[in-house]
């Protein structure tokens, strides 16, 4: 990939195209995807299914159409309630996706690093019912959460929330833009996670290293209507087999690679944590994402990103005191050791820099 950060911590989407990523591209034998007549895509879904424990799957271009068209499923009509974490990744990061595109209506709830409990479920739902308000219809979740942190969250407490939102009739989404980071830390499998949800998508372009492409998974009767939004949303794919073959790619040869990666995040998410001016606690950092919250008189998190940029190091500030990394498969031993060095020499001589 080109980029003109030496070492490029943004966002695990950021990882290069490996040769045998390219190579096996390539050779991908490819049909008219809209029709089902794509083999790779074919054996992509195949694949998403028997690993999400799932009936049907559908290919996406991207998560945050997984996102947009589930939502549009899953809710009746105009003006039901999504239940999410207020960090959420559907609700900052998607040009006012929920509103603008699903026309329905956020409801907000404050977890920590980006999980909810039971019992705020059951609060944010007390509201009687009653023709002028809003039905809540969908509960969905991040795992892992991004904007949270990198949190995982636990299958029991995922299973408690989804038995009480199938009781009152809701339907549950998980976005699992980075399921396979749980997986690998937790030992619990996709399947397992999967279980309880009516939809969930996983994304091939985050660790798993692909151009692009996500799949969206449910019952047949989920992924039937979900068609319908996929062409409404400009999502019909047509020769897609040769970006389904990076996927599979991703699944086969990069997968394994996400316990190394998160060896090197909670190895510099340590060393941070030892920096005066950083607060950051290394048992949060459970996969490939650090949050790091900059306590410094003079030094806002917008200004160490700049400052990091000036070294090549590109980081995200996520607010005025908290700056982001996202580590992925092409950050080494070496760069781990260049990042920890610099934010030192930053929070310690802010004026050299
Ligand atoms: C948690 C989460 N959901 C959704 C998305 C959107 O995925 P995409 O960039 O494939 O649209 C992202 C992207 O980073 C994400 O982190």
């Amino acid at each position: 990939m080109t980029s003109q950060y030496r070492i490029d911590l943004f966002s695990d989407t950021n990882c290069h195209l490996s040769k045998g990523m390219r190579d096996y591209m390539m050779k991908a034998d490819v049909g008219n995807e809209v029709a089902g007549e794509d083999p790779t895509v074919n054996l992509l879904l195949e694949r998403t299914c028997d690993l999400l424990g799932k009936e049907a799957a559908v290919f996406m271009p991207s998560g945050t159409m997984c996102n947009g068209v589930s939502f549009r499923v899953l809710c009746k009509r105009a003006g039901d309630t999504i239940v999410l974490d207020k960090t959420a990744h559907a609700l900052h990061k998607a040009s006012g996706l929920i509103p603008g595109l699903v026309h329905a209506n956020p409801q907000l709830i404050d977890g920590k690093r980006g999980i909810f409990t039971l019992e705020q479920v059951k609060s944010v739902l007390e509201n009687p019912d009653g023709y002028n308000v809003s039905k809540p219809r969908v509960i969905s979740i991040e795992q892992i959460t991004n904007f949270g942190g990198g949190a995982i969250w636990p299958i029991q407490t995922l299973i408690d929330i989804c038995d009480y939102a199938h009781k009152k009739e809701l339907n549950t989404h998980m976005d699992g833009a980075r399921l396979f980071n749980a997986v690998i830390a937790s030992g619990v499998s996709a399947a397992e996670y999967a279980k309880p949800f009516d939809a969930v998508w996983i994304d091939f372009c985050k660790g798993l290293g692909s151009p692009m492409g996500a799949v969206l998974a449910g019952s047949k009767a989920f992924i039937e209507e979900a068609w319908y939004y996929k062409f409404q949303q400009g999502g019909g794919l047509h020769k897609a087999g040769i970006l389904a073959a990076a996927c599979l790619y991703g699944l086969d040869n990069n997968l394994p690679r996400l316990q190394e990666v998160h060896q090197k995040t909670k190895e510099l998410s340590k060393l941070l944590s030892q920096i005066d001016g950083i607060h950051l606690n290394p048992d949060d950092t459970e996969c490939n994402i650090i949050l790091l919250e900059i306590v410094h008189p003079r030094l806002q998190a917008s200004i160490v990103e700049q400052k990091l940029k000036n070294f090549g190091i590109r980081t995200l500030a996520v607010s005025s005191t908290t700056l982001r990394i996202i580590c992925h498969m092409d950050i080494t031993e070496k760069d781990i050791q260049e990042v920890y060095a610099k934010i030192s020499y930053i929070l310690e001589t802010p004026d050299n820099v």
